[in-house]
């Protein structure tokens, strides 16, 4: 009888253990739906980094090196933003899963142009992102929901940086030396410290 009481007490105690490690696991791990939909994102900043990556090479078929430059280090933010979802995944304990990327367009008629396309794309990514923290909140999950302020605080800068540009290149007009003296400008970007740190391995 003795050893029967002895076994049951631990064999409760093994259930308890095991269902408090499941109940952690449930809490910690991403639900299908939020690694589906992250992964989504995942691919959509690597889809911008290589859009931006073509608007760079267009600026550079028109010999305007600045502007180039300036949507290269965009290009390069992108990449880091689709490096912090990935880690974000693989902390969680989540898949990655990478897809094929689209074609990027590939030419523009104005330097304008490239720039309002550039605004709606970041229009775009931003309703994925609330979207995506929309979708947090309704699965209760707490982590991704903060993972995401980042993001949201981010989208705000880059339509403004974009919105920016495009008033710029409407006073500019058709004035050649004021769109040489901004091509000279772009040259100075700079990746940010604040987007640098995002990097987790500290190399782009
Ligand atoms: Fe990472 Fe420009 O959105």
């Amino acid at each position: 009888m003795l050893n029967f009481l002895i076994f049951w007490f631990f064999f409760s105690i093994f259930v308890l253990l095991v269902t408090i490690f499941m109940i952690f696991m449930e809490m910690y791990m991403l639900s299908e739906n939020i690694e589906k939909a992250l992964n989504d994102q995942l691919n959509r900043e690597f889809f911008s980094s290589y859009y931006y990556l073509s608007m760079a090479a267009y600026f550079l078929s028109q010999n305007l090196k600045g502007f180039s430059h300036w949507m290269r280090i965009q290009a390069q933010e992108e990449t880091i933003h689709a490096l912090k979802i990935y880690d974000f995944i693989d902390d969680r304990d989540g898949e990655i899963d990478l897809n094929a990327m689209d074609t990027p367009p590939k030419a523009w008629d104005t330097p304008l142009d490239v720039f309002q396309d550039a605004l709606k794309h970041e229009q775009k990514i931003s309703n994925h992102i609330y979207e995506l923290a929309d979708l947090s909140l309704q699965e209760k999950d707490h982590a991704t929901n903060t993972f995401l302020q980042w993001f949201i605080a981010e989208q705000v800068e880059e339509e403004a940086t974009a919105k920016e540009m495009i008033d710029t290149l409407k006073l500019i007009g058709n004035d050649g030396s004021g769109l040489f003296l901004l091509d000279r400008d772009l040259v100075q970007r700079t990746l940010l410290a604040s987007e640098a740190d995002a990097d987790p391995a500290g190399d782009m």
